[in-house]
């Protein structure tokens, strides 16, 4: 059980004190019945909780699909640029969460947005080998030699090695496009990838995280919560 005033703060983007204002103020309700106690007992997992009529997502971690744009980055706070968290939507919005994991500014795609550390060591570790699967645009073509260089590990300009890569050429793009799939996350992995076998990537996009594939209803720059299913899909059906 836990306290209506601390619940709400934690869970929204009110304070502390403005979920105690809300509450004294007759505009927060727990399973229907106005409740104006501050310190009122709640179960996250069974009450239902409104403040101002708009329902409080009480579940103890959140996990976001984000359609990341190009142009923001991702991180929890920037001094200059937009972040992947500026653009979510406020009933998305709670303290505590980050990207879990990062694409480059200019990387579109699948990042999933959560307040779970576990849940992102867990997806992000290496140990794991959680496949990423991303098209990537070239300005030139793919050849059967460089999907033979993807396989055998690419080894980056300053020596560092990469394990074995899928690489599949897109159909119907003149050799121009690639599926990348690869089951680690050094940084600018697939653009360093690529200019190791004398291709330059121009877009890039994140396709899926192990069996998760970015829902193609969702448009660029939108957010959903991801269902249980979403979550387990991560963890099924690796390449290594
Ligand atoms: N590899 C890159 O080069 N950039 C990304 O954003 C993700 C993977």
């Amino acid at each position: 059980m836990e306290r209506l005033d601390k619940l709400i703060a934690s869970r929204g983007t009110l304070s502390r004190k403005d979920a105690q204002k809300q509450i004294r103020s007759g505009a927060v309700t727990v399973n229907g019945a106005v409740c104006r106690q501050i310190d009122c007992k709640v179960d996250p997992d069974t009450d239902e909780i409104t403040v101002a009529g708009q329902a409080v997502c009480t579940d103890r971690h959140l996990y976001i699909m984000l359609n990341k744009p190009a142009g923001v980055v991702s991180a929890t706070e920037d001094r200059r640029e937009k972040t992947v968290l500026d653009i979510l939507p406020e009933e998305l919005k709670r303290p505590g969460l980050f990207p879990a994991g990062r694409l480059d500014k200019d990387t579109e795609g699948l990042l999933i947005i959560t307040d779970d550390g576990d849940f992102a060591h867990r997806m992000l570790s290496p140990k794991k080998h959680v496949d990423k699967r991303y098209i990537a645009k070239l300005d030139g073509e793919i050849t059967p030699e460089m999907i033979t260089a993807f396989e055998n590990g690419i080894i980056f300009r300053d020596g560092t090695r990469c394990l074995p890569a899928k690489l599949e050429i897109l159909p119907e793009t003149d050799g121009l496009s690639g599926i990348v799939t690869i089951c680690e996350g050094k940084f600018h992995q697939v653009k360093k990838m690529f200019s190791a076998v004398g291709r330059k990537v121009v877009h890039l996009q994140r396709i899926s995280i192990g069996n998760l594939y970015l829902d193609s209803k969702l448009p660029i720059g939108k957010a959903k919560k991801m269902t249980k299913l979403d979550i387990d899909a991560i963890f099924l059906g690796n390449l290594h």
